[in-house]
């Protein structure tokens, strides 16, 4: 017996017009909640990113990826903070704007940062308007279950889709002493179970679950009517995310188990700017064409 009720049975047959599909179908419009509701009823797996920045973020609109996140992770890999609490809503809120300047087609989704929803509903309703308002995001994150369900209620009651994030929620990092894989053990199973099905009853559109075992993350997801976005989670959540600098070889240093590098950009622009450098001692740039006369 698991805390999750099984998913609700879409309605009507599975559509097979991969014309629709998240990612690689024809669509231009701006991607919406109803667009990843459907996806998760289509049975289809989609991939998210984070972005911080307007140019990175159209490469990876241009590049089809459905959904951005402008995560409070650009504490680590964008703003030089250790951690993600330091973040606050001026700068996600400034970041969030430029992502969405920078795209077309992505549902742009901004993260709720430490301190900005952990007061209560009306707290949260008031940081993430702004972040609708002033950002013109589609969609926030915060972080918790149980715990955050009355300002998920109160979100998504008053117009506001909300994605919730549960399993290990990083701006805990000084209550959870690190990073450690939760879910382990039956008791924090169930929790992580109650979870998903506060934050699904409390109208997310979608739940990530972040470092969970994988055989407890393909339990949930297949109880779950709305989709999971895993992240250290196994193979079977309905979508992936990962922080953009690791999945390209940007992050310096040690990268998490889960992480896989698809390019080696900090080895690539490192070696750009000695060539640069190069040429600039020895006078081979600017060459004549580079000149004005
Ligand atoms: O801030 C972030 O980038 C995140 C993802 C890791 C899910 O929350």
């Amino acid at each position: 017996m698991t805390h999750v009720q099984a998913a609700a049975k879409p309605s009507g047959a599975p559509s097979s017009d991969s014309s629709k599909a998240l990612y690689g179908g024809t669509g231009t419009r701006r991607v919406t909640v109803r667009d990843i509701a459907a996806a998760k009823r289509r049975g289809e797996k989609w991939p998210m990113l984070t972005a911080y920045d307007a140019m990175t973020a159209s490469v990876f609109d241009e590049a089809g990826i459905p959904v951005l996140l402008v995560g409070d992770s650009m504490g680590n890999c964008h703003l030089g903070y250790d951690s993600t609490v330091p973040v606050t809503m001026d700068e996600i809120t400034m970041l969030s704007a430029a992502v969405v300047r920078g795209t077309s087609r992505a549902l742009v989704v901004a993260d709720l940062p430490f301190g900005a929803y952990q007061e209560g509903a009306v707290q949260a309703l008031r940081n993430a308007t702004r972040l609708v308002k002033e950002a013109g995001v589609g969609a926030v994150k915060l972080e918790g279950g149980e715990r955050s369900a009355h300002q998920i209620e109160l979100l998504v009651s008053s117009g506001i889709p909300v994605m919730a994030h549960i399993g290990l929620t990083p701006q805990s990092v000084n209550a959870f002493g690190g990073y450690p894989v939760q879910g382990r053990g039956e008791e924090a199973a169930q929790q992580l179970r109650r979870d998903a099905k506060a934050v699904q009853d409390a109208g997310a559109f979608a739940v990530v679950l972040e470092l969970v075992p994988a055989e407890l993350a393909a339990e949930v997801t297949a109880a779950l009517h709305v989709p999971t976005v895993g992240i250290g989670a196994g193979p079977d959540c309905d979508a992936q995310v990962l922080v953009w600098t690791d999945m390209a070889g940007m992050t310096g240093g040690r990268t998490p188990r889960f992480v896989k590098r698809y390019a080696a950009l900090r080895e690539v622009l490192g070696d750009a700017a000695k060539a640069f450098a190069e040429d600039v001692v020895s006078a081979a740039y600017p060459a004549e064409e580079h000149s004005f006369h």
